[in-house]
């Protein structure tokens, strides 16, 4: 496995491109399930998440060509119905085959997820949908086995807006007879994005993006060309990487609109941020001021930058509060900061962080995604050289970091251990 060492204490200045975005890409590709023929996605960042689902769609037998950032997949011979542990387990979003396996093959047979480092994480709103749509689900052998004849409109409501749970659950309709109303849908921008490719592919999908999301089902699709939206998360570290390290960044082919509560909360931070179209500048304050955080659905604060804001909150002056209220186990990067000289007290579910004047490098290692990206962060700003281990979990959700990275003036190197 791969490692990251970073010397800190460069400023970061320039110009970076923001990837196409992977929790926006994932549901998009599942959903040429939904239909025969080419689908062609452009601006599909290449991550390893991204060949994780490939392969699950491969298995499924539907054919795949990459090119690039170009991904073209042809479901026509989709003949296999089942999602096995083994491309499960490595990405829990591979469960979003089931409601288009339903849909198209009318039974699907996926292994469950089961809980991961940042919390339980069930599938019961999914199963609730699905069963309400008219599906028979049954759990044996740490598999979801649903089926139905062709799924039925129904009026659902989500105890939690849940993101992947809303996406399946969208899919299931689309093809279903009759009109299925979802109630307290998830309402992030990567929800809208596929409800727009599956309206371009002939679904008749309205209120995407709104809590209430009325889906007429149709009796079939069609392929379609589409462009995969930017990546907020990412566009949000490099913000906070900007704001951190005193720096002056320009984002290149992002969306702003995605970002409103992270540039409110980097402002308060001191941070001077401008917008312009598809271009975000970020020029850090000397002082970086305390701010309080509290994660929630969008358009709340996204708890995929939970981590990455907490370093900003280590090395600002005075106390902030930072309470997680999605995910029950998201502070694994606490205890790794903490090692690098981070104050934070951990209390449940919300974190006090107070300010310190520097990190210091330090041997790191985290089990999540955003955690990791959080070490990367922290170690831009810290005496020494920080090397950040088990690399793959950035390789899920960043293209290119340390790329990137370099180009805009940190010192990073990968190495393999
Ligand atoms: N939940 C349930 N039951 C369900 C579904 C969800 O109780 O059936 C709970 C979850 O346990 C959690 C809350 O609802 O406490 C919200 O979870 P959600 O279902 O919205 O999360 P997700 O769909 O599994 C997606 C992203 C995550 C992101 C969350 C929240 C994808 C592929 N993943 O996960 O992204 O953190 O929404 O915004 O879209 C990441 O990219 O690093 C990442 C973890």
């Amino acid at each position: 496995m791969d490692k990251i060492i970073v010397e800190g204490g460069r400023t970061l200045k320039g110009e970076v491109k923001i990837s196409g975005a992977k929790n926006a890409a994932l549901p998009i590709l599942v959903s040429s399930l939904l239909t025969e023929g080419r689908n062609i996605y452009h601006n599909v960042p290449k991550l390893q998440d991204i060949e994780s689902i490939s392969r699950l769609l491969s298995h499924l037998g539907a054919k795949i060509e990459s090119n690039d950032n170009t991904v073209e997949i042809d479901a026509g011979g989709l003949h296999e119905h089942e999602a096995p542990y083994d491309l499960v387990r490595k990405m829990r979003a591979s469960v979003l085959v089931l409601g288009p396996l339903v849909a198209r093959l009318g039974k699907a047979r996926v292994s469950l997820p089961g809980g991961c480092a940042i919390g339980a994480r069930p599938i019961n709103l999914h199963l609730k949908g699905l069963s309400q749509m008219g599906a028979s689900i049954e759990l044996a052998h740490g598999y979801v086995e649903a089926s139905a004849d062709r799924l039925k409109g129904a009026d659902i409501y989500f105890d939690i807006p849940t993101v992947t749970g809303t996406e399946n659950l969208m899919m299931a309709a689309v093809l279903a007879e009759g009109v299925t109303l979802l109630r307290n849908a998830a309402r992030e921008p990567e929800v809208i994005a596929l409800a727009d490719v599956l309206n371009q592919m002939g679904a008749d999908i309205e209120g995407a993006g709104n809590s209430v999301i009325t889906v007429r089902g149709v009796s079939s699709l069609h392929p379609a060309e589409v462009s995969i939206i930017p990546d907020r998360i990412e566009a949000g570290t490099f913000m906070v990487a900007s704001a951190l390290t005193r720096g002056d960044v320009t984002l290149l082919d992002c969306e702003p609109e995605h970002l409103r509560g992270v540039i409110h909360k980097l402002k308060l931070t001191g941070a001077d941020i401008r917008t312009n179209g598809k271009v975000i500048c970020v020029k850090g304050a000397d002082r970086i001021e305390s701010v309080d955080v509290k994660t929630l659905p969008y358009p709340g604060f996204p708890t995929d930058m939970q981590a990455q804001f907490m370093v900003l909150m280590s090395v600002a002056k005075g106390l902030s509060l930072i309470s997680e209220t999605v995910f029950e186990n998201r502070f694994i990067h606490v205890s790794e900061l903490r090692r690098m000289g981070a104050d934070i007290t951990v209390s449940g579910n919300a974190a006090v962080i107070k300010g310190v004047d520097k990190l210091s490098a330090a041997p790191v290692m985290a089990t999540d995604l955003r955690a990791s990206a959080s070490l990367i962060l922290a170690g831009l700003v810290a005496q020494g050289q920080t090397e950040v281990h088990r690399v793959y979990h950035l390789d899920r959700g960043y293209e290119a970091i340390e790329k990137k990275f370099e180009q805009l003036g940190a010192v990073m190197k990968r190495v393999s251990e």
